[in-house]
């Protein structure tokens, strides 16, 4: 059943080069520069043409529908909203006829995200599922997706199923910008031969496992965390954070970097560990200040870095590397060591890591 894992989450993280795969199969073909997602077909136009996305989703999916805000804005200009359903569905949010709606859940099941669909249906939206469980609620009241093709998830943390949500909504991003010709057929090429590079980019980042691990044994009995991330690694920060509480019960909280000398930078002293995503990108001076910052006021960082920076692992105390990556691509693989590092804190505090407290897989009560 675990395939020899002690957990089905640790399983499931190390699943991800496999599992990324899985969802770019029969659609991505790099060496062509093709990109085919079949489910959505007779919304492409649509999406084409839409003046502003929704998205709707909860949690850890959530995240994964900021990270394609990002990509939305960037490669289709496309303006996108980032719901989180449970607020929009209470609000009398303003829905036009023909909006476009993306909803984001792995399981298909959670009440609050089928109930903000149903409302935004009922308004004339269309709705496009990003959905992992096949047949599923959400699946079904859609009309159209694309299924994440990433297996079952059982472990109540997201991990799996948030990279594989990361990459069709990268998929589905970058077909609309080519479509729109808000993208430069050599960029769009580049991407996709990125896009394909990235398992064995994850790969290279789970044999680090063994330097996360040891980080996470200097901090198992740390009382609150902070995750900072500018840009793409923003929603990655978030992740991070909510991977920690939800299964060690350690109090976490991501912000943007930015974001920390407007309240949380009173909660640095000694004892704070600040885990910074501050990969080689366009942001990459802004987050070597907010390290400096932190510094300066005696915390400590532990800095996702990429392999080759010089400067920030003479700064940051704790240091684990990834492979150079594309910047909108980044998320797929500076996740993964925030996984390992909540992973392995749990399980060094004796945590039920697959079936943390107070929690469920589906959440299907509102
Ligand atoms: O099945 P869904 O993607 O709709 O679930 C949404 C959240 O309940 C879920 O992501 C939750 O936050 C996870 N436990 C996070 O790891």
């Amino acid at each position: 059943e675990k395939g020899g894992y002690e957990h089905f989450m640790l399983k499931e993280i190390f699943e991800q080069p496999n599992s990324i795969a899985d969802s770019m199969r029969g659609r991505l073909d790099a060496a062509n520069g093709t990109l085919t997602l079949g489910g959505i077909y007779e919304y492409s136009q649509a999406l084409i043409n839409a003046r502003r996305i929704i998205v709707l989703a909860c949690g850890t999916s959530w995240h994964s529908g900021l990270v394609a805000e990002y990509l939305f804005e960037e490669y289709c200009r496309i303006p996108v909203e980032v719901e989180y359903a449970s607020e929009f569905r209470y609000r009398n949010p303003v829905i036009h006829e023909g909006d476009i709606v993306i909803a984001i859940s792995q399981s298909g099941e959670t009440a609050d995200t089928l109930a903000a669909i149903e409302l935004a249906k009922s308004k004339g939206a269309i709705i496009l599922g990003i959905v992992n469980v096949v047949g599923s609620s959400i699946s079904r009241v859609t009309h159209e997706g694309a299924y994440l093709h990433t297996g079952p998830e059982i472990g109540v943390a997201s991990t799996k199923a948030f990279t594989g949500q990361l990459s069709v909504l990268t998929m589905i991003a970058l077909s609309v910008a080519h479509k729109k010709g808000t993208i430069t057929q050599t960029r769009y090429k580049e991407l996709l031969v990125e896009l394909a590079r990235i398992p064995a980019k994850i790969k290279e980042v789970l044999d680090n496992n063994a330097v996360v691990e040891e980080i996470a044994e200097r901090f198992k009995d740390a009382k609150n965390f902070i995750y900072l991330g500018r840009g793409y690694n923003f929603p990655v920060a978030l992740e991070g954070a909510l991977k920690l509480k939800e299964i060690s019960y350690i109090h976490a909280e991501g912000y943007p970097a930015a974001e920390m000398k407007h309240g949380p930078i009173a909660l640095i002293d000694e004892e704070m560990p600040v885990v910074f995503i501050a990969t080689r990108d366009s942001s990459y001076d802004k987050v070597v200040s907010n390290i400096q910052e932190v510094k300066a006021r005696k915390g400590v960082v532990i800095a996702v870095v990429t392999k080759g920076d010089a400067l920030i692992p003479a700064l940051a105390d704790y240091i684990i590397e990834v492979p150079p990556c594309e910047e909108a691509l980044m998320p797929l693989i500076s996740v993964i060591p925030l996984q390992l590092l909540s992973y392995h804190i749990a399980v060094m505090r004796g945590c039920n890591v697959d079936q943390p407290r107070n929690l469920a897989k589906s959440v299907t009560v509102e």
